[in-house]
């Protein structure tokens, strides 16, 4: 058919997606509210231009786009024809061309007949483009998407085919990711759809002929809870007659298979919260509690993982555990090793997904790599489970996405269940990790026998105590926010701890920069004294985690250090502690617990503390700048 070599994926540049969002209607109802109001619900995904698609009653296809926010795309949209019952929309997070009007979608192919939105990258559009400049196409942006609608376009008329079989074949042309939405002036009566590498769900409405599509489930739980995930190299074709008919990329039909949501759109809203961030730290103490529900069993003193017993065999002759991710979830693997170290007895080793998978990695079979995301979309991540796989290693997924990519790539897993996360700084998923990895490292010791049954019994008893203490923490730290004002001024932050507190430096300095944008460092506290300290003088706010438990009086000796250098010391300390709060200018506290556990009540004064410096910045605490929500680029 075309005269270019087919180039076939190799790699993982297949999982180069982007961090776009997609909301697609079709139905007897106004598309347009439904679109601006999805897009607003994948705002939180991270995005720098907006746009839409709507073919009105007259069959005319009218498409508006704008750079910045969803709310500039209303303000233009709001002297114009956007009536129709049929509609794409997209938001856009620009990795090839600037965030410009050209460059935003929908795009438009050149007859101006289909419009397309889409998320992910086709690696070979240089070549499609070559080629179909030679048939005589032009192009108005740089962008792949533009191609891949003049492809289809190309297709359709030069086989005078229906917009489903173009898109099936176009897209056998197309190395690289998408999830796509495409509709066509001449058939306002349907929509086809495709994913390969990049998610989308289509939701069928509950009158017959409404379908909802979105690129996560966010826009159309309001809607329906009926809902499909098209599988990679799926075409979906929708139709106002109510028919779904979905098929392979060579046209084999495939039986739809529908998937109840259980997610509710209370969780999407604020809740009367000025933001999902503080919300959702606030939301920590019921999430943890829901995340152990059926899994830790206070009346037997057991924890039972379902992904831990079907492969019971795998865990108990493992040679290694070795863990991937990224960011916050990177610092939540990090004690998950602490962790599991301690209580299974074997090598755990943490890896930052980007590095493992480009570093030729040493990996045994009887490894188990555990992949660690929030989102489950992570690209780096999902490389390393490829890679893994490759190497013949057992995968094991801890995902909070329902039906996520890495939850689908996994041989097993476990979900945090602590609801949609929305605010890009993550908070009550890292909780949730930390809880779901000491659950998991508690089930792979009850198989391998690796704890006495004392310890393992006063560790499940203590467990259960977490999300009570958590909430103690929340209501007995209120002058945090008249604290944080007075550090606006700061412009350099180091967090220090040790042992399991050095991870909670890590992620309190992180939490600290993205939505501050003021720079900090976490340290191991020790450390210092090797370079760090030069750091130090009046001027320097130094935050310790300098709870009761395991190297206190080496922490307080650190903290010593730091006095006599004048920085200006906070802590984050245990109840009743005299001797830290009297070396500190600030205290936070929190309840008595186990080591391991510490971290999920450290972190969340040092998560209220960023949040509050970030609100007197006035900053966009839940969408900080440059920041997505998943990084779903490499
Ligand atoms: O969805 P993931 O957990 O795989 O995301 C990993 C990081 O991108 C993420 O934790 C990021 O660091 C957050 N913004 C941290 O708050």
């Amino acid at each position: 058919m075309f005269t270019f070599a087919k180039v076939y994926l190799h790699g993982f540049s297949y999982f180069a997606l982007t961090m776009c969002g997609i909301v697609g209607y079709l139905g007897g109802q106004q598309a347009y509210p439904i679109l601006i109001k999805g897009l607003h619900r994948l705002e939180y995904r991270g995005y720098d231009s907006a746009g839409v698609s709507v073919i009105n009653a007259q069959g005319q296809l009218n498409v508006y786009k704008s750079p910045g926010k969803v709310s500039v795309l209303e303000e233009k949209c709001s002297s114009q024809d956007i009536s129709g019952t049929i509609g794409i929309a997209h938001t856009r997070w620009a990795t090839h061309g600037e965030p410009n009007t050209v460059n935003a979608h929908p795009h438009l192919s050149e007859s101006g007949d289909i419009s397309l939105v889409h998320n992910g990258i086709i690696e070979n559009y240089k070549t499609l483009r070559s080629e179909l400049e030679r048939r005589g196409m032009h192009f108005c942006g740089d962008t792949d998407t533009e191609v891949l609608v003049q492809l289809i376009e190309n297709v359709k008329q030069k086989y005078d085919v229906p917009l489903a079989d173009a898109v099936r074949m176009a897209l056998n042309y197309v190395v690289g990711a998408y999830a796509i939405a495409v509709i066509e002036k001449s058939n306002p009566r349907s929509m086809v759809c495709a994913r390969k590498g990049s998610p989308l769900v289509i939701g069928v409405g509950q009158q017959t002929g409404e379908f909802y599509v979105g690129s996560d489930a966010t826009p159309i739980i309001e809607y329906t809870n009926r809902v499909v995930y098209l599988e990679d190299e799926e075409v979906a074709e929708m139709d106002a007659d109510g028919s779904l008919r979905i098929t392979s990329l060579k046209n084999v039909e495939k039986t739809p298979e529908m998937t109840t949501l259980e997610m509710s759109l209370d969780e999407l809203e604020k809740g009367g919260y000025p933001h999902f961030m503080l919300k959702e730290i606030w939301e920590q103490p019921n999430a943890l509690s829901v995340c152990m529900k059926g899994r830790v069993h206070s009346g037997l003193k057991d924890v039972f993982l379902s992904g831990v017993i079907d492969h019971r065999e795998r865990f108990i002759n493992a040679r290694r555990i070795i863990i991937c991710a990224c960011g916050t979830s990177w610092h939540s693997a990090l004690l998950g090793k602490y962790f599991m170290e301690e209580a299974v007895q074997i090598p755990v080793e943490v890896e930052y997904a980007s590095e493992f998978r480009y570093r030729n990695p040493v990996i045994f079979p009887d490894d188990i790599v555990i992949a660690v995301s929030q989102s489950g979309e992570t690209a780096d991540t999902l490389a390393a489970i490829e890679l893994a796989k490759e190497h013949g290693a057992f995968v094991y997924g801890i995902c909070n996405v329902i039906g996520s990519s890495i939850a689908r790539a996994t041989n097993s897993g476990t979900y945090l269940h602590v609801g949609p996360e929305i605010g890009v700084a993550s908070t009550k998923a890292f909780t949730g990790q930390v809880l779901t990895l000491c659950m998991l490292g508690l089930a792979i010791a009850k198989e391998k026998k690796s704890l006495s049954k004392e310890m393992y019994e006063m560790l499940v008893d203590e467990i259960q105590c977490i999300p009570e203490k958590m909430r103690w923490t929340l209501e007995h730290n209120k002058d945090i926010e008249q604290i944080a004002r007075t550090f606006t001024y700061a412009r350099n932050f180091i967090f220090l701890g040790r042992g399991y507190n050095y991870p909670v430096a890590l992620e309190g300095a992180l939490k600290l920069k993205e939505i501050s944008y003021i720079h900090a460092e976490g340290y191991p506290a020790a450390e210092m004294k090797h370079g760090p300290i030069a750091l130090v003088d009046e001027e320097m706010p130094v935050v310790f985690i300098a709870t009761k438990r395991g190297n206190y009086e080496k922490i307080v000796s650190n903290i010593q250090e730091i006095k006599s250098r004048k920085g200006r010391i906070m802590s984050v300390v245990t109840e009743g502690d005299v001797t830290v709060r009297e070396l500190s200018d600030y205290c936070f506290v929190i309840p008595d617990t186990r080591d391991c556990f510490v971290p999920m009540l450290a972190i969340i004064p040092l998560q209220l503390f960023s949040y509050y410096v970030a609100v007197a910045k006035g900053r966009n605490v839940d969408q900080p700048r440059n920041l997505a929500k998943s990084v779903t680029v490499e």
